[in-house]
Order: C-alpha cells, then structure tokens, then sequence
C-alpha cells in the first residue's frame, strides 16, 4: 500500500546520526498501521542518541527517519558539525555517505545564496576541504559523488553537481590536495557576487539588454568584495572567482585575460562553468544534458577553452557517459 508522506516532514537516512551526539532537533519514525499512518517521536532534540536507540533501528530494519521541514536547518548544521566523522565511518555504505555529503552541501549553497554574510562563506570553505579529503582518500567515494553529479542536475543542487565535477577533474589532472580544496570552495563561491545583483536581472526571462548585461559582468569583482568582507584568507577560491567569465582568446571579461596569463583554476573553472551554464535549468532555455553539453561547448565556444584542457575534461566524462556506447563523445576528439 502506497502512503503520502506529509510534506511538512523531510526523510533522513539513519546512518546520518552518530551515537552519543544530540542533534538538536526532533527525529520521527513514521509508523503504519491498516488505518493509518502516522510519525511518532523517536528521539527528543535535546536527547542523546545512544546506542539503545541505535540498535533498535537495526533490530527493527529501519530505513528512513524524519525531520520536521521547519527544523531542517539544525538537523543540517548537526551534519555539517559531524561530518568528519560520517565521512570516514566506513560501516556507512560509500553511497549513503555521498548523499549525506551530498545533501549537506546543497543545503550549504542555499544558505549561501541567501545571505552569505551569515557565516556562510566561512562554512562552504571548512566543507569543501572535508569535501576533499572524503574523494581523495576513497576512490569509491570519488566515483560514486561523480555519478551523482552527472546524472542528477536539477536547480537546487546544481552547484554543488559542478563543485563535484570540477573538484574531480582537478584530481585527475594530479592537482594536489591543497590546490584541490581551494578549487572546490572556489568553484561553490565563484558566483556569490551575483548575491548583490538585482533578481529582475539575474532571472530575466529573454535577452538582456546591454547594460544589464554589463551590470551581469561585475559578479566576479562583486565576489571578491564578498570574500574579502568575511576577513578570511583565500587563494584558489579568489582566482576562481575573478577568472571564471575569462576566455582563452582574451574576450571574456572583467579583464580580458587570454591564454597563460589565466590561472590553471581559472581555466579549470571556464570549462566547469560553462558546463554548469548548459546542463542546469535556467529561466530563458531548457537544461541540456551533460554529453549534449560537450558538443556544444566544442562546436560553438571553443575559443573559450585551453583547447587541452577541455579534451580532459571529455575524456574525464567519457566514461560517465549513461549510453555507456561514448559514441558522439568518441568523435568529439578522438
Ligand atoms: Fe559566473
């Protein structure tokens, strides 16, 4: 028998929860009956979840927990607090590790994009290293966030899906852990100047006119001043920031830069941004998907890319590829 679940409540995976730890808000099991069904309280917010109430999920084969959607905002900051920990228990399955990961970082980037004053920015730097050392250390974990990444790129957890990409195409161009953590928080920041853009102009439908186009073009300068506002150091994250829009044939912009004169990560993020542009839902075109994406970036913007670059970055999602038969992607560059 199939049940509605109410939407004011959020399923949670229960290897999200670590015993001894309080998370701050209330858990529910949902419990059916022929007549009903119903969430019951498991675990109170302020009570420890222990090893009793653990082995009783196991004992009773529980899958899904619940949150109420109102306290979504403690159950994620708990996550985030613990996420060290969740990523290295290796008797969680590599899989519910990623989408735990994964979960907690789209979360991130709405805060982000809500208000990045908040301590937000400062948050998505500490995550993206963890983030990091989660891939590197498992290359299970690597391949099972890349599937996410390219097979699931709906709106909301778009950025988090490009992060993903581009944090492991810079893994497999031999980047080191160091430069790989800033890419990463770099490539979850780069876009947090258009927080201080007009949303009319941002989710335009239809062409914008030329200076609303130019007022687009200062997101990259408008980033920096966010960056710089939270008082923290970063490095990566501030090249990928200012060089995304940057084309290899010098017309991108704010500066114009061409060639080696764009950074490694400003490249990287060209490549990465432009992909997310293509395969995400914008207001004014429909999402394409991500091997379409390809032929397109090399048929109509090439001279946006070190052309070397980007056949890695072919190669890199060649075997992603869901026909597995990489027919057209062979004949991209072969
Ligand atoms: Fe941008």
């Amino acid at each position: 028998m199939e049940y509605e679940i109410s939407p004011d409540y959020l399923p949670i995976t229960p290897s999200s929860l670590r015993t001894n730890t309080t998370v701050g808000c209330d858990i529910f099991l949902l419990a059916k009956t022929t007549a009903e069904v119903r969430f019951v309280l498991y675990c109170r917010r302020d009570a420890v979840f222990d090893d009793e109430k653990k082995n009783m999920l196991t004992a009773q084969k529980i899958k899904s927990l619940f949150i109420k959607k109102e306290e979504q905002g403690a159950f994620f900051e708990y996550l985030e607090n613990n996420f060290q920990h969740i990523i290295s228990d290796t008797s969680i399955p590599t899989d519910e590790r990623t989408k735990i990961v994964h979960s907690a970082a789209t979360n991130l980037v709405k805060d982000l994009f809500n208000d990045p004053k908040s301590g937000s920015v400062e948050r998505t730097k500490t995550f993206a290293h963890n983030m990091v050392d989660y891939v590197i250390k498992d290359s299970k974990a690597a391949e099972s966030l890349l599937k996410i990444a390219v097979h699931e790129y709906y709106t909301y957890t778009h950025s988090v899906n490009v992060a993903a990409v581009g944090t492991l195409f810079g893994q497999g161009l031999g980047m080191g852990v160091k430069d790989l953590k800033g890419l990463c928080a770099g490539i979850l920041l780069h876009d947090v100047g258009k927080t201080r853009i007009s949303t009319n102009i941002l989710n335009k439908p239809g062409k914008l006119t030329k200076e609303e186009f130019e007022i687009i073009k200062k997101h990259p300068e408008l980033g920096i001043e966010v960056l710089e506002e939270t008082g923290v150091e970063f490095k990566e994250e501030r090249i990928v920031t200012i060089q995304h829009h940057e084309n290899d044939d010098g017309s991108g912009y704010p500066y114009g830069l061409k060639k080696d004169e764009i950074h490694p990560c400003g490249k990287i993020s060209r490549v990465i941004d432009v992909y997310d542009a293509l395969t995400a839902k914008r207001s004014y075109a429909d999402a394409i998907r991500p091997f379409a994406a390809l032929k397109v970036m090399k048929e109509e913007m090439l001279n946006c890319f070190d052309t070397e670059l980007f056949k890695e970055f072919i190669r890199f999602l060649g075997p992603y590829d869901p026909r597995k038969k990489q027919r057209d992607d062979d004949k991209l560059y072969s």
